[in-house]
C-alpha cells in the first residue's frame, strides 16, 4: 500500500477549520458547498458538446424541461447549492445585475459569496477550458438579512477566494488566506483530491504573457510599449516573452501559476476602466496571486485595494508573476526602456 494518505478537500477544510476552536464549521461549509456545485458544473460541461444531440439551448428537452445555457445553470446551481444553508447573508453573481437576497423562507448567516459561475463561457463550444471563480466575505452591515454593503468590500477584506478551472481534468485552487491550494477532480469517485499544496507561482518562471493583441490598436502608448518590449521588439530585451492566451481568464491564469507569466487586460479605447470585473474576477485572482507570492495590479494600484462602488465594477488588470506585475506598472508609469533593461534581464 502506498503510504501517502489522500487528502479530500473535506479533510482539508477540516483540519484548517481545527486552527481556529471557535469556528462554527459555518465558513466548512460554505466551502464545500462550492465544491459540491463546482462538481455539478464539471458534470455538465462534460456533457456540452452532447447540447446538439439533446436539444439545442432554449429548447424544451424530452422531459419537457428547458435546457439552459451552461452559464445561466452554473449560475442556478450555485445560488441553490447556498440559498438555503443559513450561512449567507446574501450573494452576487456575475449573471444577475442586482444583489441576490435569501429567500425569506430560509434563515440568513455572517458571509455572503460573490461569484463568476461560468468565466470563458463564449469558448465552451469549442471545447477550450472555462471556469468558476468565487470569493467569499463575511457580513458587515447592520440590515439583519444582508444587503448589497456585504458584497461591496475590498479584496483585502475577502476571508476566501478560489477558482475552479474544467480542463483536460477538473481543479478546484482556493485560498483562506494560508497558502493556495488545489484539488484535482477524481471522476470515478467524485472527489476532489489535494494535488497541489501550497502552490506558489515560479519565480523566476516562464517568460509568457498573455494579453489579447488584438486591442492594440486601442491601447494607450505605455501599454503598446510595454507589449513591444515584451516581444523584444524595442532591442532592450534579450530574452522576449512567449504569448499564451486562451480567452478564458481562469484558464489562462491558472497556466501562469503553474508557470509563471502575466496576464493582462488593461483599459482601452473601447473599455476605458478594462473589461474585466473587480469582484467576480480580479480580486479573488489577485487574493490567489498574492497568496501564491504572485502580484496584481490595476496598473496604478494593488488590486486588493480597489474600493468597490458597484457589484460590476470593471477594473484593468495585470497578474501574476510579481516581477512581471512591477514591470507592467513601471511601463504604465512611463519609465525609460534603459533602466527597464536592466531589471529585465537580471529576471
Ligand atoms: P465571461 O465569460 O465570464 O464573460 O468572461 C470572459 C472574459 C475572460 O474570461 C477572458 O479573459 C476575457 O473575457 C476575454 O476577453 P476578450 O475576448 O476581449 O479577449
Ligand atoms: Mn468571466
Ligand atoms: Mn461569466
Amino acid at each position: 500500500m502506498s503510504s501517502r494518505s489522500v487528502v479530500t478537500i473535506e479533510r482539508h477544510i477540516i483540519e484548517a477549520e481545527r486552527q481556529f476552536p471557535k469556528a462554527t464549521g459555518a465558513f466548512s461549509n460554505i466551502l464545500y458547498d462550492l465544491a459540491l456545485a463546482a462538481k455539478m458544473i464539471a458534470h455538465e460541461v462534460r456533457r456540452a458538446g452532447l447540447v446538439d444531440i439533446l436539444g439545442y439551448t432554449g429548447d424544451v428537452n424530452v422531459q419537457g424541461e428547458e435546457v439552459k445555457k451552461l452559464d445561466e445553470y452554473a449560475n442556478e446551481v450555485i445560488f441553490k447549492a447556498l440559498d438555503h444553508t443559513g450561512h449567507l447573508c446574501g450573494m452576487a453573481s456575475e449573471e444577475n445585475e442586482d444583489f441576490i437576497p435569501i429567500p425569506d423562507k430560509f434563515p440568513t448567516g455572517n458571509y455572503c459569496v460573490l461569484f463568476d459561475p461560468l468565466d470563458g463561457s463564449s469558448n465552451i463550444d469549442a471545447n477550450v477550458s472555462v471556469g468558476t471563480i468565487f470569493s467569499v466575505h463575511r457580513k458587515i452591515s447592520d440590515h439583519p438579512r444582508g444587503c448589497i454593503t456585504d458584497c461591496l468590500q475590498r479584496g483585502t477584506e475577502q476571508v476566501a477566494a478560489g477558482y475552479i478551472v474544467y480542463g483536460s481534468s477538473t481543479m478546484l485552487v482556493y485560498t483562506t488566506g494560508n497558502g493556495v491550494h488545489g484539488f484535482t477532480l477524481d471522476p470515478s469517485i467524485g472527489e476532489f483530491l489535494l494535488s497541489h499544496p501550497y502552490m506558489r507561482i515560479p519565480n523566476p518562471g516562464q517568460r509568457t504573457y498573455s494579453v489579447n493583441e488584438g486591442n492594440y490598436g486601442k491601447w494607450c502608448p505605455e501599454q503598446r510599449r510595454l507589449v513591444d518590449h515584451l516581444k523584444g521588439m524595442d532591442g532592450a530585451n534579450a530574452k522576449p516573452f512567449s504569448a499564451r492566451y486562451i480567452g478564458s481568464l481562469v484558464a489562462d491564469f491558472h497556466r501562469n501559476l503553474l508557470y509563471g507569466g502575466v496576464f493582462m487586460y488593461p483599459a482601452d479605447a473601447k473599455s476605458p476602466k478594462g473589461k474585466l470585473r473587480l469582484l467576480y474576477e480580479a480580486a479573488p485572482l489577485a487574493m490567489i496571486a498574492e497568496g501564491a507570492g504572485g502580484k496584481a495590479s490595476t496598473g496604478t494600484q494593488r488590486i486588493l485595494e480597489v474600493e468597490p462602488t458597484s457589484l460590476h465594477q470593471r477594473v484593468p488588470l495585470y497578474i501574476g508573476t510579481a516581477e512581471y506585475v512591477d514591470m507592467a506598472e513601471r511601463f504604465l508609469a512611463g519609465a525609460p526602456i534603459d533602466a527597464e533593461a536592466e531589471v529585465v534581464a537580471g529576471v
